[in-house]
């Protein structure tokens, strides 16, 4: 996980090869729309759900980058972000099973590129990929609509229980970053799970970028 300032951007932004996002542009302006006020939706102020990046894709970013345009001036909008290995090891011993191996549908109605992949994909017994959605494995959905009466999918799952187990590590385990004003933070999306505080400065806008897994270690 990496925080640099204005005078790295150039390097940071040649750090990796990008990649088409769900709108089919290289850049995402994550900012509030009142179009999605009442979701849990990154274009909604509102707080975010921990999650990885793009587990519908078959081959998901190996990197975020979230680039700060304009910073909330309200105190709000932290990103968070926890080592998903260090979760996992913390599961319990079904939630473990279940993770590694039950194949998961990463898709609903709003996304047009679905793929089929276990939460976590072990590699010699070690985590090298984890895919998840807080919101996909509890309502079905990416962005559902935030209310007190949301549905559950499946209430008492295996699937459930894991989303709900890796939610309390989560907010146990979770670091809040501000990212300042014309910062960059990029993480490695195939190992931290992320989310947002919610804000209430309606002017704050980042861009986010996915990037390929070129090893970015020696650019810093
Ligand atoms: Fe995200």
């Amino acid at each position: 996980m990496y925080q640099i300032s204005r005078m790295q951007k150039p390097s940071c932004l040649k750090l990796g090869l990008y990649i088409r996002q769900d709108h089919g542009e290289l850049r995402y302006l994550v900012e509030a729309s009142g179009a999605f006020a009442n979701t849990s939706s990154s274009k909604s102020a509102n707080s975010l759900q921990p999650h990885t990046e793009a587990s519908n894709y078959p081959d998901p970013p190996k990197y975020v980058a979230l680039w700060c345009d304009r910073q909330a001036n309200c105190g709000g909008g932290q990103t968070t972000l926890a080592d998903g290995r260090q979760l996992f090891q913390m599961l319990d011993a079904s939630d473990r099973i279940t993770v590694t191996d039950q194949d998961i549908h990463f898709g609903d109605p709003s996304r047009t590129i679905h793929s089929v992949g276990k939460v976590v994909t072990l590699q010699s017994g070690e985590p090298t990929l984890i895919r998840f959605s807080y919101n996909l494995l509890r309502h079905g959905l990416y962005d559902p609509v935030v209310s007190n009466d949301e549905v559950d999918c499946a209430p008492g799952s295996r699937l459930a229980k894991v989303a709900e187990s890796l939610l309390h590590l989560f907010t146990l385990q979770n670091l809040a970053i501000d990212i300042r004003q014309d910062g960059l933070l990029v993480w490695e999306n195939f190992r931290m799970l992320h989310s947002r505080r919610r804000y209430r400065d309606q002017r704050r806008r980042l861009i986010r970028y996915w990037l390929t897994a070129r090893d970015i270690d020696s650019v810093f």
